[in-house]
């Protein structure tokens, strides 16, 4: 019989994501608000790689500015690390590296995505075999985000944006993302959104139940990008401009020069253009780049969490 040596490293990949489309409702007891989202996985991608350990750290390498990022027990990676190994009994740990290309606060679920990658590479490096519905279901415990970047393609996100529905996608999408040289805290964008709903509550209709528009599915189905542009929508747009005015002259800037609509994607303030195709996002990453924007160009959808062989 041949015994399979358990592997040294273990790399494995998650994606950044869109919210193409974001609805909010209320505000829950639990301080979460209820949402309605249509997310896409981009082609940014945290490649994570695990090394045997007895304690758990985490070093970060890449392009992206990594200077507000922890590396104590509060990081997102080393919480997943913990997680899996609370949950199977594993005694050990893990040294991690990361090497980031989503950018960190910047509404694409960068800090999610790397959650995702550790729980995947953990599971492989100690052989602790879990599913991959397991480790789904255990990624809702390390944030709202955290089952889309393990799921990735294009899903429909419910509850806190964790409840996951797949939904019909064609062809690929052309992304020109703008890159701010800030970040914006999740949670103080809801909280400007709640801040304004409520001093606005005698002119604005009260937040029913929030649900994706039939405009997007129906883009999302076709692969069609202009359908797509015409019912791209965030709630939490109007927020992030108020804290980050100068993000409207953004916006601004790509519609003039050929993108066909522009959004802030999550909790911003990553501002994702939408390009008719690959021509365009080109011309539109130049003008943008030209402006002395920092700008990458990505497709999606693509593949969620997986293991990657070096
Ligand atoms: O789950 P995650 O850690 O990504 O959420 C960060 C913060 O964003 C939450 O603490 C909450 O303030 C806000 N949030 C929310 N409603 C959601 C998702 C996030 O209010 N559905």
């Amino acid at each position: 019989m041949t015994s399979v040596a358990a592997p040294t490293v273990v790399h494995t990949r998650a994606p950044g994501k869109i919210n193409v489309f974001l609805a909010v409702g209320d505000l829950q007891d639990d301080g979460y608000h209820e949402l309605a989202t249509a997310y896409q996985a981009v082609s940014l991608y945290e490649d994570v790689r695990a090394r045997a350990s007895d304690t758990f750290s985490v070093r970060f390498s890449g392009g992206i500015d990594v200077s507000g990022v922890p590396v104590d027990g509060s990081n997102l990676a080393i919480r997943a690390a913990r997680l899996l190994a609370s949950t199977t009994g594993y005694r050990g740990g893990v040294a991690l590296s990361i090497e980031k290309n989503v950018p960190v606060a910047g509404g694409m679920g960068g800090g999610s995505a790397d959650a995702a990658a550790t729980l995947l590479a953990c599971d492989a490096l100690w052989g602790t075999g879990l599913s991959r519905d397991d480790l789904l279901h255990l990624s809702a415990e390390l944030g709202a985000d955290v089952p889309f970047a393990f799921a990735g393609g294009t899903a429909i996100g419910t509850g806190r944006g964790d409840e996951l529905s797949p939904a019909l996608a064609k062809g690929s999408f052309q992304w020109v993302l703008a890159l701010a040289d800030f970040g914006l805290s999740t949670p103080t964008v809801y909280h400007e959104l709640d801040e304004h709903r409520r001093r606005h509550s005698g002119d604005i209709s009260p937040v029913r139940q929030p649900v994706v528009d039939a405009g997007v599915l129906q883009a999302l189905r076709a692969g069609d990008p202009g359908m797509l542009a015409d019912s791209m929508h965030n709630d939490l747009q109007a927020p992030a401009l108020h804290l980050e005015p100068g993000l409207s002259d953004v916006l601004e800037l790509g519609e003039r020069n050929g993108a066909l609509a522009g959004v802030v994607s999550g909790s911003g303030p990553t501002v994702a253009f939408l390009a008719p195709d690959l021509d365009g996002a080109l011309e539109l990453q130049i003008a943008l780049s030209a402006a002395r924007l920092s700008v990458v160009r990505a497709t999606g959808p693509v593949h969620g969490a997986r293991i990657v062989g070096d």
